[in-house]
């Protein structure tokens, strides 16, 4: 514990800085801890006596840092887990699962991924009948964030709850203050699958997204800015393209009709998203879909220009982001394209007003809230996003 705590002090001085809803009185260390103790315990469902795989990346690619995946290995083991812990390389894609991984996943009874591996897989079919749990806080920061502070349970069933409203429709509308203005239909069948969260055969922590809108019907005007990144699926390079001045990508039935903007950075933005179609054989006019975050504790204390890969990997939590799946027929496409403090309407009706989710006042989230007895300063959005 003493070790676990020393770790989390050295980032002190730089937390103390950020307002962590509701818990301004706990320290960080202690918020990390309990972070890892929702993860083990309501997330994985870890028991004394149980095995856990800790899949670690290669030390030094600074995407996790070390800490994270110590803190959750100390809490596991003092619940009274066995823990292994495996460090493998990110894998080339999807179906390149290490032969090393797949025989270790087989002998646990929870496999836990602190390695983008686990995010590469969550829509496989994957080895052993043990869980398999995608984590999305990178480092003892996050681990401390508000987002990991909310019980896993009323995120499931918050999300759940989300789902299930916003399948009920019949229109959908996304506009943000950059200039987006696009919608689209719900198909008829999301409503009789509003239980499923996405097809993921990984569970994710901390609990973040709405079930993707299909976007083959979507019409209007998609403003992007800063960047795009890959969707941590097949690796490619460069995975970041970088926009000098914003692009607008008219939207016809789903597909990119056309931009608007500098022709140079037009002409750029074209050729990267031609090199990822060809290298994977797709379509880079064709968008798939979309969601946007609803955990409002998610934040990124780092700046997202520094490294946008690490950004994207975790940001689709907030809800100030949301990002339509692009370049390519399959979830989540090869390119992701960010949409800041978005708007999220439902048949007219406000689902996400500008980053903030006014969904938390309906009734139904309403009830919810008071079920687990949280205070309304844990359901205000982070603003430190890394922008
Ligand atoms: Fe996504």
């Amino acid at each position: 514990m003493d070790d676990v705590r020393s770790i989390v002090t050295l980032k002190t001085a730089k937390i103390a800085e950020i307002k962590v809803p509701a818990q301004t009185e706990i320290p960080t260390t202690d918020l990390a801890l309990q972070g890892a103790r929702n993860l083990l315990v309501n997330c994985v469902g870890l028991q004394a006596g149980d095995r856990v795989l800790l899949v670690e990346e290669e030390y030094g690619l600074g995407y996790f840092d070390s800490d994270a995946p110590q803190i959750v290995a100390t809490e596991a083991r003092r619940i009274g887990a066995e823990v292994l812990t495996m460090t493998t390389s990110r894998a080339p894609g999807p179906g390149a699962i290490p032969a090393a991984l797949t025989a270790a996943m087989e002998y646990v009874d929870h496999t836990i991924f602190m390695n983008r591996i686990g995010d590469q897989m969550r829509f496989k079919s994957l080895p052993g009948r043990g869980s398999k749990t995608m984590v999305y806080t990178l480092d003892a920061d996050m681990l401390a964030a508000g987002s990991t502070q909310l019980p896993h349970l009323f995120m499931v069933r918050m999300i759940d709850a989300f789902n299930s409203e916003m399948s009920q429709a019949k229109t959908w509308r996304v506009t943000c203050p950059a200039g987006t203005d696009v919608s689209g239909e719900v198909p008829a069948e999301m409503a009789r699958q509003s239980k499923d969260t996405g097809n993921f055969t990984v569970n994710l922590f901390p609990t973040s997204v709405h079930k993707p809108l299909p976007a083959g019907s979507m019409n209007g005007r998609i403003v992007l800015g800063r960047f795009i990144t890959g969707t941590n699926t097949n690796v490619y390079s460069p995975e970041v393209h970088f926009i000098e001045s914003p692009i607008t990508a008219t939207i016809e039935n789903g597909r990119v009709a056309d931009f608007d903007g500098n022709p140079r950075c037009i002409d750029r933005f074209r050729a990267h998203s031609k090199m990822v179609a060809e290298l994977f054989g797709l379509d880079e006019t064709l968008i798939h879909s979309w969601h946007c975050g609803l955990n409002p504790g998610t934040a990124y204390f780092g700046k997202a220009a520094d490294d946008p890969v690490r950004w994207n990997g975790m940001i689709f939590g907030s809800p100030r982001h949301l990002h339509f799946h692009t370049c390519g027929d399959y979830p989540p496409g090869e390119i992701n394209w960010h949409i800041i403090d978005p708007t999220v309407r439902f048949d007219n009706q406000v689902f996400v007003e500008c980053g903030e989710v006014t969904f938390f006042q309906s009734a139904r989230a309403q009830a919810l809230i008071k079920e687990f007895g949280i205070v309304p300063a844990q359901l205000k959005t982070e603003q430190e996003i890394g922008l």
